[in-house]
């Protein structure tokens, strides 16, 4: 009698406690977030259904999206074809939660300026990608995020971080690499995929800026022998971009299943975090031996600069901190936003001059106009200024390149109060929405980009003439470089009449500017060089598809041929 007595109240207390009590906390919250709405005006987002199995469809659609090569499609197919291509903000309810998807650039805009006071990247944002980059500017949140944020943003302004002699040196390499696809005597190279080559450039340019020492991943022979540290194994400069690469990719399934990661078993994630903490940690044991000797021996050229004038981001942030671990952390996090993005854009670029002949024609006449051919006897006639100020096309191609296809083609962002959004509920979508504490709203750049309302009819074609011509400013409906307080390093000039140009743009966005840099330095380079360029890729007209890991890079790669210019033979 005694045990059943006991038995059941055990049962009872475990009922009240994990079935009740959430139970009833959530009608509470319920009539709350009802009452709250109510009070600020709100009218509720047209809701998707839930879909599968306790309702994760949602979840496993889009995980198959993105293993398919159409992730950032999923977003626009399902509202499209669920709810209407007039609606641009929806509530998707998934097991126990609800989060907000939004192609409208009004609501984004809204997000994206209210970030830090009423919207910031998730915890689960930050949890994902913490074990492989440690917390630093890309990841940290509030207060850690305003303080990385002062650190590392003031080394972007540096002149000397777009260092034209640092990328002729490994666009030199990269065109050894070209050349060993074309046989002596040919003008053209035979069919081969151009991204991994781009992948290995930004590589090497970025080890370079990050640490000091390029791991020359074009060409292992012009490594530097590294002294030995006791107690650190030397980096392993072979498998580095490997292990960014697949540690990426498990990041962007950890963010997919957001608060429901711990399902995936992620050992394999954590031997590639181990694998690049060791690597950085070796850099910065060397930063905190040495002092301001650290980059003495670290290249064979150390002709092209003194090392004094060498641009270094470990060792300008070992000017303002000695802690280790913001050392290793920081520069990781930069890294991983900077490496594999420009690489995919230019990509990108590629895949689509080679699909339209009389873009690559334009863009290279203005190259040739501005540049002069490419002559072997004085590879180093590009300077700075007329590359950010004197092509215009080049940009129109940059810009359209990342409309169509965006290297961050989805971004997100977690309600830190109650909040509300400006517009999109009610039967009309022309009331605000309430957003309680805690939600998450995805903000689908490509789906933006994509909008026929924003772009016009022929908003699917790619088009770099609508940089040129007509409004050239198309506010959130082109963010390719984020916007608010996260965007990519630097600041963008409050809209003018001025800054509404794309050169004036660049002036005051570094990281955007270093972007620009790069990859129109890489095509001058290679304009100069190759006068005809063919897709390659069979079917010849096959569908575009996205390869994303966190960036969005092309699934079938660049396949191309390129045609030798007489001159550079
Ligand atoms: C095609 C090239 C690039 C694209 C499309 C791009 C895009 C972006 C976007 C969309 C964000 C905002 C993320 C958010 O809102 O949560 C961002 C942030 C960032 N980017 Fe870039 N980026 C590019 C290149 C670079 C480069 C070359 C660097 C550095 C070398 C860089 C460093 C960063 C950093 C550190 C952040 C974090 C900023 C913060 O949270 O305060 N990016 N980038």
């Amino acid at each position: 009698m005694f045990f059943t007595a006991t038995f059941l109240s055990i049962i009872l207390i475990f009922i009240l406690l994990h079935v009740w009590f959430p139970w009833r906390a959530k009608q509470e919250e319920k009539e709350r977030i009802a009452q709250e709405a109510v009070r600020r005006g709100c009218l509720p987002a047209p809701t998707m259904s839930k879909k599968g199995f306790l309702g994760f469809g949602r979840l496993i659609e889009g995980l198959r999206a993105t293993r398919d090569g159409r992730g950032p499609n999923y977003v626009i197919d399902s509202i499209d074809s669920e709810m209407g291509k007039d609606v641009d903000t929806v509530l998707v309810p998934i097991f126990d939660y609800n989060l907000i998807v939004s192609r409208d650039p009004d609501v984004i805009r809204h997000v994206l300026s209210n970030t830090l006071t009423d919207w910031d990247i998730s915890e689960h944002r930050s949890e994902s990608w913490n074990p492989l980059v440690g917390h630093g500017i890309f990841t940290a949140r509030g207060e850690h995020w305003k303080h990385s944020r002062a650190l590392v943003r003031p080394q972007f302004a540096l002149d000397q971080i777009n260092d034209l002699f640092m990328f002729e040196r490994h666009v030199g390499q990269f065109f050894e690499a070209m050349d060993r696809h074309r046989a002596i005597g040919n003008r053209w190279t035979e069919a081969f995929d151009l991204q991994p080559y781009l992948y290995n450039l930004t590589l090497d340019i970025v080890t370079e800026m990050l640490f000091g020492y390029s791991v020359h991943s074009q060409n292992p022979a012009e490594r530097v022998e590294l002294p030995e540290i006791r107690g650190f194994n030397t980096p392993d400069r072979a498998n580095i971009g490997k292990h960014m690469d697949g540690g990426k990719a498990w990041i962007e399934t950890r963010g997919a299943l957001w608060k429901y990661r711990w399902l995936l078993p992620c050992g394999e994630f954590y031997k590639h975090c181990a694998a690049i903490h060791e690597y950085a940690q070796w850099f910065v044991q060397l930063r905190l031996l040495r002092g301001d000797k650290y980059l003495d021996g670290l290249q064979q050229h150390d002709s092209d600069n003194s090392n004094s004038e060498r641009y270094c981001l470990l060792n300008e942030l070992a000017k303002l901190t000695q802690d280790p671990t913001e050392l290793r952390s920081q520069p990781l996090n930069v890294l991983t936003a900077g490496r594999d993005t420009t690489a995919a854009l230019i990509g990108w670029m590629f895949y689509f001059l080679a699909r339209h002949p009389r873009v690559f024609r334009k863009l290279r006449n203005e190259v040739l106009g501005v540049f002069g051919p490419f002559l072997p006897s004085c590879p180093t006639n590009i300077a700075f200024r007329p590359l950010r100020d004197n092509m215009p096309y080049m940009n129109a191609v940059i810009n359209e390149t990342l409309r169509v296809a965006p290297v961050v083609p989805l971004n997100e962002r977690v309600a830190l109060r109650d909040t509300v959004l400006p517009t999109g509920g009610g039967p009309n979508r022309d009331h605000p929405i309430f957003v309680p504490k805690g939600t998450q709203i995805l903000i689908p750049t490509y789906a933006l980009g994509m909008r026929p309302r924003s772009w016009g009819e022929d908003y699917a074609k790619f088009k770099p003439e609508r940089w040129l011509t007509g409004a050239k400013d198309y506010g959130f409906a082109y963010i390719p470089f984020g916007g608010g307080s996260r965007q990519c390093l630097g600041r963008k000039l409050p809209s003018s009449p001025l800054t509404s140009s794309p050169e004036i743009m660049v002036l005051t966005n570094f990281t955007e500017q270093l972007t620009r840099i790069k990859a129109s330095y890489v095509t001058v380079r290679l304009l100069q060089r190759f006068d005809r360029l063919r897709n390659a890729e069979r079917p010849y007209d096959a569908p575009m598809k996205f390869h994303h890991t966190i960036e969005n890079r092309s699934e079938s790669g660049v396949q191309i041929r390129m045609r030798a210019a007489p001159w550079s033979i």
